[in-house]
C-alpha cells in the first residue's frame, strides 16, 4: 500500500462508519421507501448462522472512488443483514474473506491467473476458493465497475437468501448501453413525472451537489444500469451551454465511481439558439463545425460523457427535416462530432407527422425503415416498444426485425404515463417480457425482439436499451412503493433480457419487503397479475390511447378536440354501430402489412389475432363470436369488470398483510389501492356506457350497474 492509498483507506474508515449507519438504517425511524430494495436490515438468526463463517472480512484494495464504493458497500451491506461488523481487510487472515476487485487492483486476484476476458468489461466472476488454505469468496473482474457490479449480485444473493456455498457464477450483461431517459426539464418539472420534482437541482449545481446523486447512482449501479440522460428529450438548448454543462459535469463526478455515464438530450436548433448562427440545417459547414465544437467542449469537461439523445422533428420538436434534410443526414452529422470521443447519438424513431387519413400506428416505420444501413457507426436508433406511445398493451414495433443493417435499442417506459401514473400498482415486467418474447419471424421462427436487442440476430456491434425513468424528488423515489419494482425489473432485464417476470418479482419483493415466504408468494401473484389487470379495467382486447387527452389520466373515449386529430381517442377506438376498433387490415390502413409472415397474416386474419389485439388490428363487430363463445361486447364488459374485481381482491390481500409489512408502507400502499379501485370503476364505467352508446346491447350479467351517468364521467376528469 502506498502512502496515497494509505491516506485514502483512513479517510475511508471514517466515511465507511457512516455509511455503514446509511445502508443499515441506524437512526431511520420510518420505513419511508427511500433505501428502496437496498435495505441491509438483520436477516433471521438462522441465516446469520449459515452466513457468518463465509463472511467474516471484506478484502478490497485499491484506492479508486470505484473501490471506495465496492468497500463500502460490501462492509455496510454485510454488517447490516448479518447484524453485526464485518472487518475491512487489507489481507486473507482467516476463513471468510469475501475479496473483491480486479487483477490490477487487487494482487491476490492477480494470483489467479483467471481467464476473465470472456467477461467482457462490465461482467464478473464469483467463486468460492480456498486462498493459501482459508476459505474464501473472490468477486472478480476485468473493470472495478465489473467488481461493483458483482458486489451487489452478492449482497442481493444475501439479502435473498441463497446459498453462497460453492459458488461459480460468471455473469455478464447482454446489452452494452442500459440507460434512464430523464424527462426533466430545467424548472425542475418532469414531464410525465409523478414522484415530485427532478432530482437534479439546477440552480443549486454546480457549487452544492445533493447527496441523493450518489444514492441514484448506488441505486443504478445495484442493477447495472450505466447510462443517464438528464434532461428532457423535448429539449432546451440551455442544457448545452457552458453554464449547464458544468452542472452536468458535477452531476457525472458523482456517478462516475459507480459506472452511470451523463448523456444529453440535445435540441436541434442549438446551433441558432446558442450559436447565434442563422441555420442548424446538418448540411451547412459552420453548423456541423458548431456541433464539433460543441462536442470537444463537452468531453473537456465529462471526459466520459455518453453522447446525445436527440428527439427530431417530432411533435413539434426542430430536426433536419425542417431543412429538407432526412433523418439519416441529422443524425449522421452529429455523430461525426462525437465520435473523436468516442461519443454516440441515440436516434429516436418517435416520428409520426400527422397526415390525412393515415395510420400513426404505422408513421414511424415509413419515416425511418427506407434508412436501413444508412445510419453511422455510433447511432443507435432508439425505438419505442410499440407503435404508438406507451400505452397499456401493444403489439411489438414492426421496426424490429425491419431495419437488419440498422443498430436498433428497444425505449421502454417505466414512469406510467398510460397506466395510473404513480397511483396505480402494475408491475410491468411481464408487459416488457411479452415485448421481448415477441417473434418477428425476421429471419424465421426465433427471431424475437430479444435476439434483435441483444445484437445477436444481425450481429449488431452497438446494442443498448432505454427506460423512460420513474424517479423524483419523493422519499421513496417512484411515488408508489411498488412503482419501485418497475425501476427495478427494467434494470433487470436490461442487464439481461431472458430473466422472467416472477424471478425478477420475487428478488425484489424479498429485497424490499421480505423474505417471509407466505407473503413472497402473495405478493408475488398480486404483481405477475397485476399489468394484465390494469388492461383488463383500461383497454381491454386491443383498444388504446382512450385516454383523458393532455395529462392521459383516466378515461375519456369521447374525446375528440384535440387539434391534431391522432390525440383523440375517437380517432383510436373507431366505434360505430357496426362495432370497434381500427382496421389495420387491407380493408383499412394496411399497416398490419408491415410485419413479417406468419406474425402478418395471424394479426390480420380476425380469426387467428390473439384477442388481446383484436380491437387493435381489426374493427370488430359487436356480436363477433369470441373463443369464449360470448359475443364481443359482453368479453368486452366481462373484462372491464374483471379488472375492477382484481382490485377488489388485491385491496383484501393487502390488507392481510398488515402483519407482515411494515405500518409505514402498508398504509401508503392501501391508499394507493383504494384510489385504484375508484379509477377501475370510474374506467370500466366510463368506457362502458360510452361504447353502449353503439353497441346498443345491455350489459351482460356479472357486470355491475354503472355508478353515475355518462354525462357524468364527461364532465370531469379522474385527475382533475
Ligand atoms: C409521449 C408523451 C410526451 C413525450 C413523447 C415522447 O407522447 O406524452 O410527453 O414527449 O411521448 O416520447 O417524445
Amino acid at each position: 500500500m502506498n502512502s496515497d492509498q494509505r491516506r485514502s483507506s483512513g479517510a475511508l474508515l471514517v466515511s465507511l462508519a457512516i455509511a455503514v449507519m446509511l445502508l443499515t438504517g441506524a437512526g431511520v425511524k420510518a420505513e419511508d421507501g427511500y433505501r428502496l430494495w437496498l435495505r441491509y436490515d438483520p436477516l433471521p438468526q438462522q441465516m446469520i448462522e449459515l452466513y457468518r463463517p463465509r463472511v467474516t472480512s471484506i478484502v478490497a484494495t485499491g484506492g479508486s472512488a470505484t473501490m471506495d464504493a465496492i468497500r463500502v458497500e460490501l462492509a455496510g451491506g454485510c454488517a447490516g443483514l448479518l447484524g453485526g461488523p464485518v472487518l475491512v481487510a487489507e489481507k486473507v487472515d482467516r476463513d471468510g474473506a469475501v475479496v473483491a476487485g480486479t487483477p490490477k487492483s487487487s494482487p491476490l486476484i492477480a494470483s489467479l491467473n483467471w481467464p476473465l476476458a470472456g467477461l467482457g468489461p462490465e461482467g464478473f466472476r464469483i467463486r468460492s476458493v480456498k486462498l493459501g488454505g482459508r476459505a474464501a469468496t473472490v468477486i472478480a473482474a476485468n473493470s472495478e465497475i465489473g467488481a461493483l457490479y458483482g458486489a451487489f449480485h452478492f449482497l442481493r444473493l444475501l439479502q435473498t437468501q441463497q446459498s453462497i456455498n460453492n459458488l461459480n457464477i460468471s455473469q455478464k450483461p447482454r446489452l452494452q448501453l442500459r440507460m434512464l431517459n430523464h424527462w426533466d426539464n430545467l424548472d425542475g418539472s418532469v414531464e410525465r413525472g409523478y414522484a415530485g420534482r427532478s432530482l437534479w437541482n439546477w440552480q443549486e449545481l454546480p457549487d452544492k451537489v445533493d447527496p441523493r446523486l450518489r444514492d441514484y447512482a448506488r441505486a443504478n449501479a445495484s442493477l447495472g444500469v450505466n447510462g443517464s440522460a438528464l434532461n428532457n428529450v423535448n429539449a432546451n438548448s440551455r442544457s448545452l451551454s457552458a453554464e449547464y454543462l458544468r452542472k452536468a459535469a458535477a452531476i457525472a463526478g458523482v456517478f462516475r465511481p459507480y459506472g452511470v455515464r451523463v448523456y444529453l438530450s440535445a435540441r436541434f436548433s442549438a446551433p441558432i439558439e446558442l450559436g447565434g448562427l442563422k441555420t442548424a440545417d446538418p448540411f451547412d459547414p459552420e453548423v456541423a463545425t458548431w456541433w464539433k465544437k460543441k462536442a470537444d467542449e463537452i468531453y473537456q469537461l465529462i471526459p466520459d460523457f455518453g453522447g446525445f439523445l436527440v428527439k427530431a422533428n417530432s411533435e413539434g420538436q426542430p430536426g433536419p427535416r425542417t431543412y429538407n434534410r432526412n433523418h439519416v443526414d441529422g443524425a449522421n452529422m452529429l455523430a461525426a462530432a462525437v465520435a473523436p470521443h468516442n461519443g454516440i447519438v441515440i436516434w429516436r424513431a418517435f416520428v409520426y407527422d400527422m397526415k390525412e387519413g393515415y395510420d400513426r400506428a404505422g408513421a414511424a416505420y415509413g419515416n425511418l425503415q427506407p434508412f436501413d444501413g444508412k445510419f453511422a457507426a455510433n447511432v443507435l436508433l432508439q425505438v419505442k416498444n410499440g407503435p404508438i406511445d406507451f400505452q397499456p398493451r401493444e403489439p411489438f414495433h414492426p421496426l424490429f426485425g425491419a431495419m437488419p443493417k440498422t443498430q436498433l435499442a428497444p425505449e421502454l417506459q417505466i414512469t406510467q404515463e398510460y397506466l395510473g401514473f404513480s397511483n396505480h400498482l402494475a408491475f410491468l415486467a411481464p408487459m416488457w417480457r411479452e415485448f421481448f418474447d415477441s417473434d418477428t419471424f425476421a429471419k424465421g421462427a426465433g427471431s424475437t425482439v430479444t435476439k434483435i436487442a441483444d445484437g445477436s440476430l444481425y450481429n449488431q456491434r452497438l446494442t443498448g436499451i432505454a427506460g423512460v425513468a420513474n424517479t423524483g424528488s419523493d422519499l421513496n423515489w417512484s411515488g408508489h412503493h411498488f412503482a419501485q419494482a418497475n425501476w427495478y425489473a427494467f434494470g433487470r432485464l436490461a442487464w439481461n433480457p431472458d430473466l422472467a417476470s416472477k424471478q425478477i418479482a420475487d428478488e425484489w419483493i424479498r429485497m424490499t419487503f421480505t423474505n417471509d415466504p407466505k407473503t413472497v408468494s402473495a405478493l408475488t401473484r398480486v404483481m405477475l397479475e397485476s399489468h394484465e389487470s390494469l388492461v383488463d379495467y383500461m383497454t381491454p382486447l386491443g383498444l388504446h390511447h382512450i385516454m383523458w387527452g393532455g395529462h392521459h389520466y383516466g378515461p375519456a373515449p369521447w374525446w375528440d378536440k384535440e387539434k391534431r386529430g391522432d390525440w383523440n381517442p375517437t380517432y383510436y377506438h373507431r366505434a360505430d354501430e357496426r362495432g370497434l376498433g381500427f382496421d389495420r387490415t387491407k380493408t383499412g390502413s394496411n399497416s398490419v402489412s408491415q410485419y413479417h409472415p406468419p406474425t402478418r397474416d395471424l394479426f390480420a386474419d380476425l380469426k387467428t389475432c390473439p384477442e388481446k389485439f383484436l380491437a387493435w388490428f381489426h374493427h370488430v363487430p359487436w356480436d363477433y363470436r369470441m373463443r369464449s363463445g360470448r359475443i364481443f361486447w359482453d368479453e368486452l364488459a366481462l373484462h372491464y369488470q374483471r379488472g375492477v374485481d382484481w382490485v377488489r381482491a388485491t385491496r383484501k390481500e393487502w390488507d392481510k398483510l398488515a402483519n407482515v409489512i411494515d405500518a409505514d408502507r402498508h398504509a401508503a400502499v392501501a391508499k394507493k389501492l383504494a384510489i385504484q379501485e375508484r379509477d377501475a370503476i370510474h374506467w370500466r364505467d366510463a368506457c362502458l356506457l360510452y361504447f353502449q352508446t353503439f353497441s346498443k346491447r345491455p350489459l351482460p350479467d356479472g357486470v355491475e350497474k354503472p355508478r353515475k351517468t355518462l354525462e357524468e364521467y364527461q364532465a370531469k376528469s379522474l385527475a382533475w
